[in-house]
């Protein structure tokens, strides 16, 4: 795997950044070449609906496989909706719906034959607000490995160290496995939420904000995290914090709102989509560079 710095243009762009008032830190992607690994979500003119209210629309973008990609924008511009729609999340938000296409591995994730179940269990998804279930710190690891047929105590306590292993927990909690995960600390709780959804082994990892509620040093280690996950797993983050998406990002995606003439109200849509160190240096569009310099949005 190389390890040279991925985009050939960076440097120059980061000795003249263009109109950022606020520096964004951007580290290059140490793993692969941007763009080497395939294209693992290929998306068509995505809109997300509820009810009759288009809340996203002309979604186009190819997500690569190991890569991080991370979702930036305002308040509402669909963030979060679109995050939902790849692992079909909105099947159980009633009236909601999703057009246009959505393709993984090239197959139609909408598809009549595909099992919202499956899709799921490869596309693992960790919340804003930790979401530990009330039950011990082993149980909730060895939640989704138990129902996906693993019985052994022998391949349980195997999977349950590598998860939490994986997710830089296990020295903290080897001693305490048994005891409730309700007890663990914010940063504790969102690392065990990392582990619960690594142990079955997805291929994906959706992350929604998942360091608003944690202290910098947490949220440090759960951006470590994601640069060790990132050979394992492809992980899309949606996040406010501009400076963790230049930290961790490979891809940046600014989302905005803007006023649907159909309906008279303001609908979310992709306005760019590129490297993170040219979304935070150069960006194409005005409405990118003004929300990254913080005069928008
Ligand atoms: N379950 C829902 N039912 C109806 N409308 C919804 C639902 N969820 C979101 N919306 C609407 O869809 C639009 C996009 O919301 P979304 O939550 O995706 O935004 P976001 O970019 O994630 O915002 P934030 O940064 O505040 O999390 C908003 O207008 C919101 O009110
Ligand atoms: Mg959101």
């Amino acid at each position: 795997m190389s390890t040279e710095n991925a985009i050939p243009d960076a440097p120059e762009a980061q000795k003249a950044p263009r109109a950022p008032q606020k520096r964004i830190e951007v580290v290059p992607p140490k793993a692969t070449k941007l763009g080497e690994t395939e294209v693992l979500f290929d998306l068509d003119k995505v809109e997300v609906y509820y009810g009759s209210f288009r809340a996203v629309r002309g979604v186009t973008m190819q997500i690569h496989k190991n890569e991080i990609t991370a979702f930036i924008g305002p308040s509402g511009c669909g963030k979060t909706t679109v995050l939902r729609g790849f692992n079909r999340m909105h099947d159980v938000i009633p009236g909601a719906r999703v057009g246009g296409k959505m393709r993984y591995h090239g197959i139609d994730l909408y598809g009549e034959n595909v099992s919202a179940t499956e899709v799921r269990r490869r596309i693992g998804m960790v919340f804003q607000k930790p979401n530990p279930f009330p039950k011990s710190i082993y149980d909730n690891v060895a939640f989704g490995p138990r129902v996906n047929g693993a019985k052994s105590k022998a391949d349980l306590d195997n999977i349950v160290e590598k998860s939490l292993r994986g997710a830089a927990l296990w020295d903290e909690v080897k001693d305490r496995l048994k005891s409730s995960a309700l007890g663990m600390s914010g940063g504790q709780q969102q690392r065990l939420c990392i582990a619960r959804t690594i142990a079955v082994e997805p291929e994906v990892v959706l992350m929604d904000e998942p360091c608003s509620a944690l202290d910098p040093i947490a949220t440090a280690r759960i951006e470590d995290l994601m640069h060790e996950l990132k050979s394992r797993f492809t992980i899309i983050i949606v996040t406010h914090n501009m400076q963790q998406a230049g930290r961790v990002s490979d891809r940046t995606a600014f989302f905005t709102t803007e006023l649907d003439s159909k309906s008279d109200r303001r609908t979310g849509t992709l306005v760019e989509y590129d490297a993170t160190s040219k979304i935070f240096t150069n960006p194409s569009d005005e409405r990118t560079e003004q929300y990254i310099s913080g005069r928008f949005g």
